[in-house]
């Protein structure tokens, strides 16, 4: 079949594997092929188990692997025939030299660029997928125009606001689609190319085209604010532990203000992910190369509050099981870093276990989804049981400390796990989302993020 236009994607990873599945569902006349430098990554892409876990993923690629969406290898021969080349390549912090521990690591996103100059032939639109510092496209640029080849790059912003667990849905109806260029005609060309693409299912009132630094900062500004809403409410749950305040109320009564919103405002052990902490690291980085101190330690905080209220969970399991976990066994419930992911990248599981480990508590831990990911977190750590049922995970056990928010936490039997339970039972919710008082009548000590106590000591 002729294809009317061929898209590469480099890096097959959580954003550009979902991503490009359903730019190619939705746009059957385009040939959309998605490489990545590792092949076992590819070859699970063409396996019946795919390499990433998001509701409705599956039966989409089924529908189109192989008619118009491609999951290859071959690199070189994707960008000579591609018209439109998305770069999705993973950008951690950086671990060393200037701003390690904050800048991005732009390395992945450079070889890109140079692997680009080397095969490509003709010209081409090459968009940023990848979450980049501002200002950016600008240093790519540099690379691509340094070819001398008498070829034109023309580099197009595109962020990505899909949240795991709900990527395809994001994706297939978001709430906007950001596209930044330059402003000259052949910006504005290359941006309509980008355009067209999103046109074939989303309205073009959703379509916001700014220029290229815009769509840059805004990708980091639109974490950095989603970030910023947990932190406050988090902060507040510190002060609601003191006062009997309850966060949940607050929260509802606060967010019922149209102006402030509803959501965002679920307090919690804090926020983990790929996105969050990067992206504001990288936003206070860039604050302070240019000068702007206040700003910078405006933005930090959010970070800082995070790590805060992860030890503040920690702590207070240690306070209230009278000041010493050792030898007693926890189940930690939930190890992705939010619900409906097998991902753990940055998820508050981690330091939680570790801090307890270093306790010298006995740790099991149950995920429906996360277990393989949490055996290369904790790798070389001893104490740790990996069970599939939570209620192998809790039987012998002193605490349960809820981490993530699965559906299924709500509807066990806790009764049953009561009875298998070593006695005094805590149960330390570090989501919310149990029912406490149900709890607290089987006969567990309860303790919620910034709600009162449940316990049986008073
Ligand atoms: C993406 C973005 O790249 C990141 O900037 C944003 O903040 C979050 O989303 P993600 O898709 O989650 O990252 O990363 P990951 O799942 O690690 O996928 C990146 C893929 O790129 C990996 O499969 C990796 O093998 C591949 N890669 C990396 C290449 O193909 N070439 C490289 O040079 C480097
Ligand atoms: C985020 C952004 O939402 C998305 O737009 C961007 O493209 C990538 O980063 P993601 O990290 O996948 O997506 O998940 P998100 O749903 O935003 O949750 C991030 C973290 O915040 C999770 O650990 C989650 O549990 C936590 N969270 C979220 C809370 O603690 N409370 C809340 O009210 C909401």
């Amino acid at each position: 079949m002729e294809f009317k236009k061929r898209i590469l994607c480099i890096g097959a990873g959580y954003v550009g594997g979902p991503t490009m599945s359903v730019i190619a569902l939705k746009c059957p006349e385009y040939r959309v092929d998605v490489v990545d430098i590792n092949p076992d990554r590819i070859k699970q892409w063409n396996s019946d188990t795919l390499p990433i876990f998001e509701p409705g993923l599956d039966e989409i690629v089924k529908k189109i692997r192989g008619k118009n969406l491609f999951f290859t290898t071959e690199i070189e021969a994707g960008i000579k025939a591609a018209d439109i080349i998305f770069v999705s390549v993973n950008t951690p912090t950086k671990t060393y030299g200037e701003g390690a521990g904050m800048a991005s690591d732009l390395q992945y996103w450079e070889k890109t660029a140079l692997q680009i100059i080397k095969h490509a032939q003709n010209n081409k639109i090459i968009v940023e997928k990848s979450t980049l510092p501002v200002r950016t496209a600008e240093a790519m640029e540099r690379i691509l125009k340094a070819s001398n080849r008498n070829i034109k790059f023309e580099v197009v912003s595109n962020p990505e606001f899909l949240a795991e667990g709900t990527a395809i849905k994001d994706l297939l109806e978001p709430d906007r689609i950001l596209i930044g260029s330059h402003t000259d005609a052949a910006g504005t060309k290359a941006a309509q190319a980008i355009v067209d693409i999103y046109a074939h299912w989303i309205p073009r009132k959703k379509i916001i085209t700014t220029n290229l630094w815009s769509s840059e900062l805004s990708k980091l500004v639109a974490n950095a604010f989603l970030a910023q809403r947990i932190s406050s409410i988090n902060s507040i749950s510190a002060l609601c532990e003191k006062t009997d305040a309850n966060i949940t109320e607050i929260a509802y009564a606060v967010g019922s203000d149209s102006r402030v919103g509803s959501k965002f405002l679920n307090a919690s052990v804090g926020f983990g992910g790929s996105c969050f902490k990067k992206d504001i690291l990288n936003l206070v980085y860039i604050a302070q190369s240019y000068g702007l101190h206040e700003v910078a330690d405006y933005w930090n905080m959010v970070v800082q509050m995070n790590q805060y209220q992860q030890s503040r969970f920690v702590r207070k399991i240690i306070r209230e099981m009278f000041n010493t976990v050792a030898d007693k066994k926890i189940a930690i419930f939930g190890f992705a870093f939010k619900a409906n992911t097998g991902d753990t990248r940055e998820s508050p599981a981690i330091f939680i276990t570790q801090k307890l480990l270093e306790e010298q508590a006995v740790i099991s831990i149950t995920d429906p989804k996360a277990l393989g990911n949490a055996r290369i977190d904790l790798a070389g750590l001893d104490n740790i049981n990996y069970e599939t049922d939570p209620y192998q995970a809790a039987e012998g056990a002193h605490a349960i400390a809820i981490v993530t928010e699965w559906e299924e936490y709500r509807h066990l039997d806790y009764q049953k796990i009561y009875s298998s339970m070593k006695k005094p039972a805590f149960i330390f919710d570090g989501r919310n989302i149990l029912n406490h008082c149900q709890l607290f009548e089987i006969g567990f000590n309860v303790y919620p993020v910034g709600q009162p106590d449940l316990n049986h000591f008073k």
